[in-house]
């Protein structure tokens, strides 16, 4: 067919150099799919090789204690998808024997492996027929062909397999399926597509009727909550602070962070010095409370805003808790808190050397 014939056509001469394109080894791209569902290819890249390094193979990953898997994976938010790979990994060493499943049906009875990631490694690795349809494809295919179903309907979701399934070329499914992914991220981009230059240009019924931005379409559903967190940076004059590991469902399971206090809305200094678990929490002599960000980080996560702010309190506390500044970085983190201590720390201890040199 004319569609896939130009797209591999294409891929010849456009083909992204990726190192899990190497060799076919399952694992790898299995690994590599999931880090991929969570970032860019260029910032994916040096997780995969970082994942690789310390787990070389399946067996590794089972071995490796979560709070290693979890370190890793730092900087790419949403943990429950290095949890699932983490409990896939053991599955296949305890239950399959150490032998990775080889067709699409084995691999969707794999945690945190659905449709689009039992596609790609079942095409890829094993040659099978089946279709990946993840963002890109979705894109491709509704401007090529001009669907407007919202793809994120169970009826655009049913629609655009079926189509992607019936466009999948038998001889080189895995290599097609890579096609259409690059071709969406290179040449078929969301903002500012490469029309001009595009093989497909002349069949593509988006561009004829001038409906590129319009496409794919997307219903809008969810509905956001906000929520105010006001994170209680401890620091004590002999250089520690506190730090508390969440506990129970909800974001970040099982990470630490700073004492939070949540609020039913955005707080300022003087409420937060009333508030009972701050009084709690801060029982010292000698405090002093700093806003660090006086503009409010806004983090984003698919169902709720967070607007967060982070509470400095200098002070000499006598906490059992409190733990050395040094250790921090060995605990995992959610993103924003990572970012927090990205530059505060750093400038602290540029700081304290300052202070030593003086
Ligand atoms: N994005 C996610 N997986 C990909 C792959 N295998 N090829 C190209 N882009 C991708």
């Amino acid at each position: 067919m004319e569609f896939c014939n130009r797209l591999e056509l294409w891929y010849l001469g456009n083909k992204r150099d990726l190192p899990w394109r190497k060799n076919k080894e399952a694992y790898q791209v299995w690994l590599s799919e999931i880090i991929l569902q969570q970032t860019r290819v260029a910032q994916g890249m040096s997780y995969y090789f970082k994942f690789l390094e310390a787990f070389p193979t399946v067996n590794d990953l089972a071995n490796a204690p979560e709070e290693e898997v979890l370190k890793l994976w730092q900087g790419l938010g949403y943990y429950s998808r290095a949890r699932n790979l983490h409990f896939s990994a053991k599955y296949i060493v305890s239950d399959l024997k150490g032998v990775f499943p080889k067709s699409y049906k084995e691999l969707l009875a794999l945690k945190g492996v659905g449709d689009y990631t039992a596609s790609a490694v079942a095409s890829i690795c094993y040659n099978e027929e089946v279709a990946v349809v993840d963002g890109n494809v979705y894109r491709v295919l509704s401007r090529c062909f001009g669907i407007s179903t919202a793809i994120n309907s169970s009826k655009g979701i049913k629609q655009f397999k079926e189509l992607a399934q019936e466009l999948l070329p038998a001889k080189t499914p895995g290599n097609y399926n890579q096609a259409l992914m690059d071709f969406g991220s290179l040449q078929c981009k969301p903002a500012n597509p490469l029309c001009e230059t595009c093989p497909l240009n002349d069949i593509c019924i988006a561009y004829a009727s001038n409906k590129i931005t319009e496409l794919p379409f997307k219903e809008k559903k969810i509905k956001i909550r906000n929520r105010y967190f006001n994170f209680v940076v401890l620091n004590s004059a002999d250089g520690k602070t506190v730090l508390e590991q969440r506990i129970g469902k909800g974001i970040w399971e099982n990470l630490f962070q700073f004492p939070l206090i949540e609020t039913n809305s955005e707080i300022e200094a003087n409420e937060l010095i009333e508030n009972s678990e701050y009084l709690s929490l801060t029982k010292g002599s000698n405090l002093s409370l700093k806003l660090y960000n006086p503009k409010v980080w806004v983090h984003k996560l698919s169902h709720q805003h967070l607007f967060v702010k982070f509470w400095v309190v200098n002070g000499d506390f006598q906490n059992e808790e409190l733990i050395c500044w040094k250790t921090v970085h060995k605990f995992a983190v959610p993103r924003i808190i990572h970012k927090f201590l990205e530059e505060f720390y750093s400038n602290h201890e540029k700081k304290e050397e300052s202070l030593l040199e003086s």
